[in-house]
């Protein structure tokens, strides 16, 4: 079998025209959208994944505020920061980009972050609701490999699905949206025994890990016609990779995600879904 491909750059486009639509109407009824950034530090890969937030957000009409600050800004001065953004009516959606410095305590951050205005979908109330359903603000990543799964009608329901990753942005919340949807879920991660023979049970992969040297996901790992999900960004002598070493792993899946070309551009255009979603919540508390 040679496994189809599942574009993110298509399914991108789509969720865009859709987010630039809802921006156009949004501005019809003089709501501006806008995104608030904010970029303690100075990591190189940070600032990168912040300044493409930024274009594509202002691609599609999207306002953008930038907050960057020193890798020594205070964690009392970062927790009235965002109180200053949750209070600010002229924006929507914040996004803290993670990691922070290690002197920062990242929960108290996110615990601070208004729920209406939390475009990752972190904060307590929303990663709670996302347990039953009714989260106004999901995690980019996780419903973005839900996004390509529906465009490609790949239909989970009684799947064995096996997700090789368990933080608090992929792994746990993508576990509650493919159980939403009956797969069956098994959150594997560094310490899991026999994660091998879990793979090659599973119907569905999706693999988070981002390093080659830990982990491959080779041909001989998954069963034929499984459907691969590479969440995984590795370089690999210079050129950006996935988990999967995907021509070996395309002769005996059903569906793969290519890197690029994948995931990464579903998380980045979940968050300008998920700007307009905010902003259309605040319309509807102010009017
Ligand atoms: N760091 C890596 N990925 C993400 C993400 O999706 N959101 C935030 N806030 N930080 C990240």
């Amino acid at each position: 079998m040679v496994a189809r491909i599942i574009d993110g750059k298509v399914v991108a486009e789509d969720v865009k025209a859709r987010v630039k639509k809802a921006v156009d109407e949004l501005k019809a009824s003089r709501v501006q959208p806008c995104l608030a950034t904010v970029l303690v530090g100075d990591d190189p890969a940070s600032a990168t994944y912040v300044g493409s937030k930024q274009k594509d957000a202002n691609e599609v009409g999207i306002l953008t505020r930038d907050h960057r600050l020193a890798a020594t800004f205070k964690q009392s001065e970062l927790v009235e920061l965002v109180h200053l953004l949750n209070n600010d009516p002229a924006v929507h959606g914040i996004l803290v980009q993670l990691p922070l410095p290690s002197h920062i305590d990242e929960i108290e951050i996110i615990n601070v972050l208004s729920p209406l205005k939390d475009v990752d979908g972190l904060t307590p109330y929303n990663a709670g609701m996302l347990q039953n359903g009714t989260a106004l603000l999901k995690p980019c990543t996780p419903s973005g490999v839900i996004e390509l799964l529906d465009y490609y009608k790949i239909d989970v329901s009684g799947m064995d699905a096996v997700i090789v990753n368990r933080s608090n942005l992929v792994g746990k919340p993508l576990a509650f949206l493919l159980l939403e949807r009956n797969a069956t879920v098994t959150v594997c991660h560094s310490k899991t025994k026999d994660l091998d023979k879990k793979l090659r049970n599973a119907d569905l992969v999706v693999t988070a890990v981002g390093n080659r040297q830990r982990f491959t996901l080779t041909a001989d790992m998954i069963k034929e016609g499984a459907v691969i999900i590479d969440v995984g960004t590795a370089r690999v002598g210079g050129k950006l990779t996935g988990d999967a070493d995907f021509d070996s792993v395309k002769q005996k899946a059903s569906w793969i995600t290519p890197v690029p070309g994948g995931v990464g551009l579903m998380t980045r255009a979940m968050l300008l879904k998920n700007t307009v979603s905010a902003a259309s919540i605040a319309r509807e508390m102010s009017g």
